[in-house]
């Protein structure tokens, strides 16, 4: 089975690459660079042991897309990861996550057609869900959303959707929660550009000194400590899920064409507990603050994942100790300024 990845370069499609390998999928690549590096697909060989199919496409060029599946006419599935992710940026920008997020799906969406490749998971998120009681599940309402980013994950969802109702296509949408850490190897890893907005590249970053303090937005919100609680799930177990749905899709297990799930731990940390668990683990003292609250934070958001357990037989593994010391592994070892 051959698998195509846009956006392999990319923090989630890297981590992704590896364990398709790993299960036995051929697996092509393309991504534009626009937020990822051209050596990551050297760490991946030296991670996979194989030389990565990849082709640097755009994905708004939708003329290199057709020409790109002419080429790979056997094509299985597609893992649809290539988008533009910064929030804030979205709300200054909004015709650039438009045109990439939502116009490089619909491109995308024409060439699978043309070249007859039916089955696409795609990346989408929790902000879907804006602010819901947790556990949040697949069926909870799905609210206006509170940025262009978010709409564009919405919108591709509903464009999806259609396109499952018009032709054969079959889709497996995964909602991810909050993604952290990196491979063990720590050849491949998440790369923040400018001020990271999560939280925990920002206390790996300050911890080695690239950020001199770290503020905690808010420490009176109606939770246990005060601070704001995240589902963070290490992005291993993430890629893992995706060679699930691949299997979900391919192994026709579906019972609709259209199939949503929320990957996640099922367990809320606060930011306190973050700092702290990293503090323990890492051996670490952070340099950190109390701050005013920062507009548009949700309180607290964490998954029902029982969907994903009994549908894709997916479940995390992995620990908030092991996503804290993997991600400390990885902002070291590009600190150590030895990855390409
Ligand atoms: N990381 C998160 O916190 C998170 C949470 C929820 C959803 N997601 C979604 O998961 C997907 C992957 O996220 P990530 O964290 O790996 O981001 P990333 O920026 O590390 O990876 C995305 C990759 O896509 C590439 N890309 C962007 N536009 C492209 C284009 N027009 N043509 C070809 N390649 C293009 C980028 O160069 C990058 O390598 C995105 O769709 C993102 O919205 C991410």
């Amino acid at each position: 089975m051959k698998i195509l990845v846009t956006g392999g370069a990319g923090y989630i499609g890297s981590h992704t690459i590896v364990e398709l390998i790993q299960a036995g999928y051929d697996v092509l690549a393309i991504d534009n660079f626009d937020n990822s590096y051209p050596y990551v697909l050297d760490n991946l060989a030296k991670i996979t042991g194989r030389t990565i199919a990849f082709e640097k496409v755009d994905i708004r060029d939708k003329s290199a897309l057709k020409s790109y599946f002419q080429l790979h006419k056997d094509i299985d599935a597609v893992i649809h990861f290539a988008a533009n992710k910064a929030v804030g940026e979205s709300v200054a920008k909004p015709l650039k996550y438009y045109e990439n997020n939502v116009g490089g799906t619909v491109n995308l969406l024409e060439a699978m057609q043309e070249a007859n490749i039916d089955q696409i998971v795609f990346s989408s998120s929790c902000t879907v869900y804006g602010e819901a009681n947790p556990p949040v599940n697949e069926n909870a309402p799905i609210p206006i959303a509170q940025s262009p980013y978010g709409n564009t994950k919405q919108i591709c969802e509903e464009i999806l959707h259609d396109q499952t109702i018009a032709t054969d296509l079959k889709v497996v949408a995964l909602r991810y929660f909050n993604p952290v850490g990196a491979h063990e190897s720590a050849l491949i890893g998440e790369l923040p550009i400018g001020i990271p907005n999560n939280l925990v590249p920002f206390i790996t970053q300050t911890a080695i000194g690239k950020r001199e303090i770290l503020t905690v937005f808010g420490n009176d919100y109606p939770t246990p400590d005060g601070t704001c609680i995240r589902d963070y799930i290490h992005v291993v177990d993430l890629a893992l899920a995706h060679v699930a749905a691949i299997d979900f899709l391919t192994q026709k297990k579906y019972t609709d064409s259209f199939s949503v799930f929320n990957l996640g731990t099922g367990r809320g940390n606060s930011v306190l507990e973050v700092i702290q668990t990293f503090e323990a683990v890492c051996g670490v003292k952070l340099n950190y603050q109390i701050g005013p609250r920062r507009a548009g934070d949700v309180v607290q958001v964490y998954a029902a994942c029982e969907k994903a357990a009994n549908e894709l037989g997916w479940k995390t593994k992995k620990t908030l100790e092991e996503c804290m010391l993997s991600a400390w592994k990885w902002e070291k070892a590009i600190a150590s300024n030895t990855l390409n």
